[in-house]
């Protein structure tokens, strides 16, 4: 069973509390929660204290993608906000076994997510780590970009060493998913699907995760 994770990003923000509880009386299982920090990625987000007042407002799972430079120092704003989940970057983390113990260790899924220029083999000696992996499918920092095709081998690669190593690892992907491309996506093998325009960016998001779903 595949699950959905609306974007916030592609939100209206003036209206962010009615928004998250639009996507969860539509059928969302997640709330993907982007933060940009203007060094990682070239443009900038929200924080601990929007993750935080999002919380108070909805039951879904907040899964936090942390598109920041050495995130260690942060992570216990975004635990104490209430994150669910939490998904480094290993292009951030200079030690990126130390930081995915230390999220384990405040009781919070970690996870990792690698840019479409790095290799799987990055997560060699981390996968039997991490909850979930994150492919992304665009170049992070930007809603609304297009989904590279590349991705797709990428996903099924990594869906083979999860299968030939027996890990209970979820496989997310991130950027340019729509309702015309998740059926490859998830035949590839992806159990998570983010996404921001194709929900956010219609007139009617239960239309718009059903769609996702149906694909
Ligand atoms: C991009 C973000 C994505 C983004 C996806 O850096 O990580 O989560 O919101 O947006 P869409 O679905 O519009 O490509
Ligand atoms: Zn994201």
């Amino acid at each position: 069973m595949v699950m959905i994770a609306p974007s916030i990003l592609a939100a209206d923000f003036t209206r962010l509390g009615e928004e998250i509880a639009q996507v969860e009386a539509a059928g969302a299982d997640l709330l993907h929660v982007d933060v940009m920090d203007g060094h990682f990625v070239p443009n900038l987000t929200i924080g601990p204290p929007v993750i935080k007042a999002i919380k108070s407002v909805t039951q879904l799972p907040l899964d936090v993608h942390l598109m920041v430079e050495q995130p260690d120092a942060l992570l216990p704003d975004f635990i104490d906000a209430g994150s669910d989940n939490l998904t480094v970057h290993v292009e951030a983390c200079r030690h990126l076994h130390r930081t995915i113990q230390s999220i384990k260790d405040a009781g919070v899924r970690a996870s990792v997510v690698l840019n479409p220029a790095t290799s799987l083999h990055a997560l060699d000696e981390i996968l039997s780590e991490v909850h979930m992996v994150l492919l992304m499918s665009v170049n992070p920092g930007f809603g609304g970009q297009r989904f590279l095709p590349a991705t797709l081998d990428k996903i099924r690669a990594l869906r083979e060493q999860i299968e030939q190593r027996r890990l209970p690892v979820s496989i997310e992907v991130d950027g340019g998913v729509k309702a015309d491309n998740a059926a490859e996506i998830c035949a590839a093998g992806a159990d998570v699907l983010v996404a921001g325009t194709a929900i956010f960016g219609q007139p009617d998001y239960g239309a718009a995760i059903q769609a996702l779903r149906a694909a």
